[in-house]
């Protein structure tokens, strides 16, 4: 699904200026997070193609078009595909929108006829408007159908998964994905409880959760179980592996690319990629003969990652655990 539209051109502006312009809840679909540091980092601007690879309600996508650049988002879900473009419709031709998964950029790229991009951002995982919306059965909170699928092309729902998979791959996911320390027991309570009654809703997966991990603090014990699940379903870090190769493929030499992770897993990641791609020798430069590393692609404009301020932490608590990291491409390798 392809919208493209009419075609104003801002002039350069200050970060803080133009997201003076953007209002950052529109809709009430998502509340970007850390909006004036992305729009900082990754420098958009006049000239610049930027491709936001995960478009969801268009806050950050917005930003980046109001510097002036011409962007390329990319959803796997048509839902936020369909608001962002309306959200974003009068910025005509300077916005493209592309239901794909970012894993496949350089497909989306090539059908757009663009070969080389000057940023690249990722704000991974769900958006509000998905963990709200308890059909897309995402939330532990709200009763919907046990599915959360961010693409509906995907074959497989967290119900197939529950129900079908066995009890040493459940206790994996569970395990691998959530960290997880009761995964094996709530394994095998789910593979007890789907014999007599196959799990289908959200409540009833929690419920059992809950009765096999006591409630110790605030958080609701099924947390972690529901991290995972939508890890596992979504596949989420097979294709951030692959989304990061791709980035770097398509990225012109310095061009930023950021991302976005919200918890341990994804941005370990994110930042083990980063940290071996910008290191010039593989032994200590002070070496006589130190090897030249053959993956020297970035430069790391955030040694640390960024983290949200205390007004964003107080007004969005979802920004709590955001961490951005931006790194820029070498024109070697
Ligand atoms: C945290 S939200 C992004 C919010 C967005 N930055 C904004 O300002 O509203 C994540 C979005 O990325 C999408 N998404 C997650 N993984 C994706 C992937 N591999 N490819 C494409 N879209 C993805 C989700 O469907 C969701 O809409």
């Amino acid at each position: 699904m392809i919208f493209e539209v009419a075609h104003p051109i801002s002039e350069i502006i200050e970060p803080e200026e133009l997201l003076m312009s953007v209002d950052p809840n529109a809709h009430g679909y998502h509340l970007p997070v850390l909006l004036r540091e992305v729009i900082e980092h990754l420098a958009p601007g006049p000239g610049k193609v930027m491709v936001d690879c995960t478009l969801g309600g268009g806050g950050h996508s917005e930003a980046l078009l109001e510097s002036g650049a011409r962007v390329i988002g990319i959803d796997q879900d048509p839902d936020a595909l369909a608001h962002a473009g309306q959200r974003l419709s009068s910025y005509g031709e300077m916005f493209t929108a592309v239901q794909a998964s970012f894993h496949e950029i350089e497909d989306v790229l090539r059908s757009l006829g663009v070969d080389r991009v000057d940023g690249i951002l990722a704000d991974l995982g769900v958006s509000s408007y998905q963990l709200d919306t308890a059909s897309r059965g995402f939330s532990f909170q709200r009763d919907g159908a046990l599915d959360m699928r961010m693409s509906p092309s995907n074959p497989v729902t967290a119900a197939t998964l529950v129900n079908t998979a066995a009890e040493e791959e459940l206790a994996r996911i569970f395990r691998d994905f959530g960290d997880e320390p009761a995964s094996r027991r709530v394994a095998a309570r789910i593979v007890r409880e789907r014999v007599v009654t196959p799990f289908s809703h959200t409540l009833q997966l929690a419920e059992t959760v809950a009765s096999v991990i006591p409630k110790k603090s605030r958080i609701h014990p099924a947390t972690r179980i529901f991290q995972a699940l939508r890890i596992a379903v979504n596949r989420e870090y097979e294709v951030l592996d692959a989304g990061l190769e791709a980035f770097t493929r398509v990225a012109a030499p310095g061009a930023r690319v950021g991302l976005i992770a919200f918890h341990s897993g994804e941005d370990r990641r994110v930042k083990h990629y980063f940290k071996e791609r910008a290191q010039e020798f593989t032994d200590r430069p002070e070496w006589p003969s130190p090897r030249p590393n053959p993956l020297y692609q970035y430069r790391l404009i955030t040694s640390r990652p960024v983290i949200a301020g205390e007004l964003e932490q107080r007004a969005n608590p979802r920004s709590r655990s955001a961490k951005l990291r931006v790194a820029e491409r070498l024109p070697k390798n």
